[in-house]
């Protein structure tokens, strides 16, 4: 079948399996370049004796997790497991973009000699935690690093039955702010209405550190934490113009619980001499990303004036930088105040907050987006889709279920 690119609010219904290979391999090329290298201001090289060599990502097949596996695989040469949820393809349905990269990526990781798995399926139910213990013991027998790098609309309690279901919206008051979408390049108003009844508890229960602990908890009591094992969770805060839907919103109130979850977590841990981290991070494209009102037309924005000042990173970098200046440099991790690992540094230089504000002043209701880089935040959604690459001819026949 040819296969186009569907969009429906903001959401991709199509993926393409040779791009969404093509992104992978660009990833893995882009890690693999940067380990080697030496006299890079931004980007030191890989220090292996220091990595982590088996790596267990939950949510580990687009976004943030995709990137924590391509670092830990082609960055420190570790084996790695991913649980996410996916559709798998028909003969005329595409799947997932998570399915294509996880086979593209599983594909070059056995090239390469590393050991790569995935268990599909929901990561909050505790079949698919015993699914992946039993996979641990078979495969790595134990595990040196735990990424928690979920991001869902809903989650099913297991000890329940109960689903709830994560909002994005803000507490109190309804929030009007200027926003963009992908469909668009004019510059619309969007009114988000308040959280009503139990939602920001409900978001709480999804996105929070709930499920995280209840991870961690299980891999503990299977002994499948190695010695000195640490777990890494991903949170964000932004400027002050995303907090009433962001930050100071139903899904802050989650972030909020999450790193709470670190320290409680790291006290599980301490017997093992492990640690929990929440890493913030910046504000990118991903899946979950795209469809929050107000925060494309702030990546455009930021996307803008970071790639001016040389600064712009995608889910790679970032990671990378998580990883090489962080987590497994020879130095202490360094965090704020609150114990979080800031790889929103560059984000939210003063400098570059104080350009997006003067530019997002410039914007008017029902005209184009002026001084952004709305073809660049695009181009990075079609990308996490496997589309908009120039190698690939989009126009040709291809086979969904073949990647
Ligand atoms: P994403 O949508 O690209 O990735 C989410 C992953 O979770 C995918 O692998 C998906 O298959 C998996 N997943 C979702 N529901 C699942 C379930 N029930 N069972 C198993 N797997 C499931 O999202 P993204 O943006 O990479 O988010 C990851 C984390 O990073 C989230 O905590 C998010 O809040 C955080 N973050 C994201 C930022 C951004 O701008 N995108 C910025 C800072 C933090």
């Amino acid at each position: 079948m040819i296969i186009t690119k569907k969009v429906l609010r903001n959401v991709s219904l199509t993926a393409h399996p040779l791009g969404c290979r093509q992104y992978v391999l660009d990833q893995i090329d882009w890690v693999r370049q940067h380990a080697l290298q030496a006299n890079n201001s931004l980007y030191a090289p890989v220090e292996k004796k220091l990595f982590p060599k088996r790596v267990l990502v939950l949510g580990g097949s687009t976004g943030y997790g995709l990137s924590s596996r391509i670092v830990s695989a082609f960055g420190g040469g570790a084996d790695t497991l991913n649980v996410s949820f996916e559709r798998e393809p028909s003969e005329t349905k595409t799947a997932t973009p998570g399915w294509y990269n996880t086979t593209a990526f599983e594909a070059e990781a056995r090239k390469a000699g590393l050991k790569a798995e995935s268990v599909f399926g929901d990561a909050f139910s505790n079949e698919t935690k015993a699914l992946t213990s039993e996979l641990i013991k078979k495969t790595l027998g134990q595990v040196d690093l735990v990424i928690y790098s979920l991001a869902s609309p809903l989650r099913t309690d297991p000890a329940t039955g109960i689903t709830y279901r994560s909002v994005l919206k803000p507490l109190g008051e309804p929030f009007t702010a200027l926003s963009v979408d992908m469909e668009s390049p004019l510059v619309k108003k969007a009114t988000i209405e308040p959280a009503e009844g139990t939602q920001t508890e409900e978001t709480v229960k999804v996105m929070g550190g709930e499920d995280w602990t209840l991870w961690i908890d299980y891999l503990l009591a299977e002994n499948l934490l190695a010695s000195n094992a640490m777990t890494v969770s991903y949170s964000y805060i932004g400027p002050k113009i995303t907090y009433p839907v962001y930050r100071e919103g139903t899904i802050g109130a989650a972030k909020e619980h999450l790193e709470q979850s670190a320290n409680a977590i790291t006290e599980k841990l301490a017997p093992l001499g492990g640690k929990a981290y929440v890493s913030v991070n910046k504000a990118l494209v991903t899946r979950a990303s795209a469809v929050i009102p107000v925060v494309p037309l702030y990546m455009a924005l930021l996307y803008q004036v970071m790639k001016e000042k040389g600064l712009h990173e995608g889910c790679t970098e970032q990671i990378y930088r998580l990883f090489t200046d962080r987590l497994y440099a020879d130095k202490q991790i360094e965090t704020d105040s609150k114990g979080r690992i800031r790889l929103d540094d560059w984000e939210m230089k003063q400098d570059v907050q104080a350009e997006v504000e003067r530019r997002w002043a410039l914007q008017t209701e029902g005209e184009e987006l002026k001084q952004g880089d709305l073809d660049g935040v695009r181009l990075e959604y079609e990308q996490i889709h496997g589309f908009g690459f120039p190698s690939i001819d989009y126009t040709l026949d291809v086979d969904p279920r073949v990647i």
